[in-house]
Order: C-alpha cells, then structure tokens, then sequence
C-alpha cells in the first residue's frame, strides 16, 4: 500500500525526487552504457590500503574513545590536524565544525541563517545538491550568470540593490569559487575581491563551497575568498567555506568541515547536535591519522596525475568529434566540463536519445533554480570512466548532436 502523500508535511511534499538521481539509477547497470553523467570520483583514487591499515589500528588502539558518543562539532584531534595542513590559515578550533560531508555543512550554514522568504543569491548554474537545501529551508533563489572569470559581480551588486530596495533580505551568496559544479569554471582573483567588497559593502554572507579546490591539475592557485577577506579585511565574519574529503579520499567516509565566524559555527552546531548528534567518530579519527601521518599530500599528487590526464583525454575527443556549434569550458582541475549547444537544443530531450545511443550525460537543466528553464546545456564527468570510455562515449554523444 502507497503511504498516502498528503500526510506528508508540506515542505517533503515540495522537494519532490532528485531527478538526477533517477537518471543515474535509470542508466546504471545497462550494458555497454558508458557514464559521463555522476559525479563520482574514480574508485582507483580511493587509497583504500592505506585507509584498511588505518580502521584497523584505530579501532583496535583507540575504539575505546572514537567508537562513544562524540562531541557534535567534531573530534578535537581532527580538527588540531585540520589546522595544520589547511592552506587557508590559521583558526581556532571554536572556528571548525566537522561534518558529515559538506552536504551537511552547507544544510546547517542554510538552517542557521536562512528565515522563510530570504533571498540567497547563486552561480546560474549551480550544484543542485545545495540548491534544494536552500529551497527546502524556505529560501528564494537568484540564479545570476557567469562568464569565463565565474559570478558575475555587477549583476550580485545590482540584485542586492533591488532585492533590498523592495524590501528584502538578501541573506547570502552562494558560490563554488573553483573548478565549479557543473561549469568547471573557476572564479578570477579580482572577481573574488569584488565579491567581497559588495558582500561587506551590503552585509551579505557569503558561503564559499570548495570540494574541488585541491584538485588542481594545472595553473597556480588562487587565494579563497576566506583568505581574501580574512588578509585584506581582518574580516572574520563575511565568508563560511565548507570543504569535505569526498573528493580527495571517498565520497563513502562522508566527512567535511566548515570553517567561519566562532558564533555561527556554534550555531551550526546546535543543528548537528539535533540531526546527526556527531559526525563518525571513527571515520574522524582515521582521517586525522591519514593528515598526521603526511599521507595527505603524495596522495593528491598522485590523482590530480590521474585526473590531468582524463581532462586531456576528454577534451582532446571534444575536439575531434564535436560539431563547431557546440562549445565546452577547458577546468584546470575538478571533474567536470560544461557544454553549451546553440539555443534550440533541449538536452532534456537529446538524454533518452543518448541513453538510447550508451551514453549518459546530466542535462544542465538540472543545474539551475526549478524556477529557470535553460534547455541547451549539458555537464559531462572525466573522473569515472575508464579512458577509453571517455573517447567512446565522447564520440557517441557527438553523433547524437551532430544530428
Ligand atoms: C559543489 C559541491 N558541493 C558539495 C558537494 C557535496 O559533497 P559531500 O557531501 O560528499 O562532501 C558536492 C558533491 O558533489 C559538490 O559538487
């Protein structure tokens, strides 16, 4: 019997399926079909040897303590561990909260701040993970154009002006500053001190969401915004960055951090406190180990190597077999790349026509606020499949819109 939907509270009735999800499940396990649609890392990237060896000495030397309770903002030998390889800085401990993932940090960021009917200002397009967090918190979304140096700041300025000018709050601005989900764009330095000055300038937070960030395969590193505000301002308030192991280590151990301003972290605690009690003890104390150890490091060398070379393999099969109408971002790091078809392509549409044809992509339509309908883009993954898939399914969704 079908649990009658009406029963539902309003808010689970509005949040609907993640349609990305179900074209994940609706092409998994077909065979021959070739996935450049998820967002997984690849599994030979996971250091699963030494990871073993670490749960292992953990529990056995240490399960006394890491398999109780924990506290809700983290294990403070993670943290002490976190502070000493984090290139954004020095904090304190009271500045760090850890989290299930950043999933988790970013949902706690947008329930201690976001009252119903706020505005948050995001990158159109944008991780659709986070979108609906902040939807299903009762927050507007303004979804503002990028270009080739990522948000456009004029336009932030100019929403904010008239959001708050019609009487409303603008509460933050959410923005994925490198190698973005799902563009692969990556934010200018003097973008990133724009955005700073308009979200001083307005009283704007803003949420700086750095997954990718050391998955930097080419092109020197940019200073975060966190540091931006924090060395050119003294401004520990303006800018939270979540950032999580996901990407580095395995998106399995579900484990991140959120560093901002001390009273907002403890009050992003209170949340966990209520929904997840504390992140996996276990989890936190072998990822502390793995940062104590310098694992860290020589591991990220070794598959940003990887990574390099499937981005050269996808581009160069993008250039060999694309139609000249169709046009796509070249990332110096992170796992996507982001086509743009000419107008009166509906890549909704071109997906079953693809799936059909083995391959899978996400239609960018899935990127964006459910109030925008852009139709002719489309997000492709090089983390996952195998290099000669990347090729083969490269070419086989160019033949599908060449058509
Ligand atoms: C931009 C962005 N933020 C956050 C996440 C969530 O990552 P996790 O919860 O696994 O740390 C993802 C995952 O794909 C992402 O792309």
């Amino acid at each position: 019997m079908s649990f009658p939907e009406q029963k539902l509270s309003q808010v689970t009735r509005s949040m609907g399926v993640s349609f990305i999800r179900e074209m994940l499940r609706a092409t998994k396990g077909i065979e021959g079909m070739i996935s450049l649609a998820g967002g997984l890392p690849s599994p030979d990237s996971f250091p699963k040897k030494q990871l073993a060896a670490l749960f292992k000495e953990v529990v056995e030397k240490e399960g006394t303590d890491v398999l109780q309770y924990g506290a809700s903002e983290g294990d403070d030998i993670l943290k002490e561990q976190i502070l000493r390889v984090e290139k954004e800085g020095a904090v304190s401990k009271e500045e760090i909260l850890i989290t299930d993932g950043s999933t988790n940090g970013i949902y706690f960021f947008a329930r201690a701040l976001i009252n119903p009917g706020d505005v948050v200002i995001c990158e159109g397009p944008s991780f659709n993970g986070t979108l609906v967090a902040i939807e299903a918190c009762g927050a507007e979304l303004d979804a503002l154009p990028m270009d080739e140096e990522g948000l456009r700041v004029d336009l932030v300025r100019e929403t904010i002006v008239s959001r708050q000018n019609a009487g409303h709050t603008v509460k933050f601005i959410y923005t994925i500053p490198e190698f973005q989900n799902p563009s692969g764009r990556t934010m200018s330095l003097a973008r990133r001190r724009e955005l700073i000055r308009v979200a001083r300038e307005l009283g704007v937070f803003i949420l700086e969401d750095q997954p990718y960030r050391d998955l930097r395969f080419m092109g020197g590193r940019i200073d975060s915004l966190w540091n931006i505000a924090r060395a050119e301002y003294g401004d520990d308030e303006t800018v939270t960055i979540c950032k999580s192991f996901s990407k580095i280590l395995g998106p399995g151990l579900r484990l991140g951090f959120a560093v901002g301003p001390a009273g907002l972290i403890a009050a992003m605690a209170k949340w966990a406190q209520k929904v997840i009690v504390s992140p996996e003890g276990v989890v936190q104390r072998v990822v502390a180990r793995f940062l104590e150890r310098n694992m860290l490091e020589p591991h990220i060398e070794r598959i940003t190597g990887m990574y390099r070379e499937k981005r050269e393999i996808m581009i160069s099969s993008l250039k060999d077999t694309m139609p000249p109408s169709i046009r796509w971002t070249e990332p110096e790091g992170g796992l996507f790349v982001w086509l743009t078809c000419p107008e009166s392509f509906d890549t909704d549409a071109l997906f079953h026509e693809a799936a059909k044809a083995g391959v899978a992509y996400i239609p960018g339509s899935k990127f964006y606020p459910s109030a925008v309908a852009r139709k002719n883009e489309i997000r492709l993954n090089f983390s996952y499949a195998k290099p000669a898939d990347l090729r083969e399914g490269v070419a086989r969704l160019a033949k599908i819109l060449k058509r």
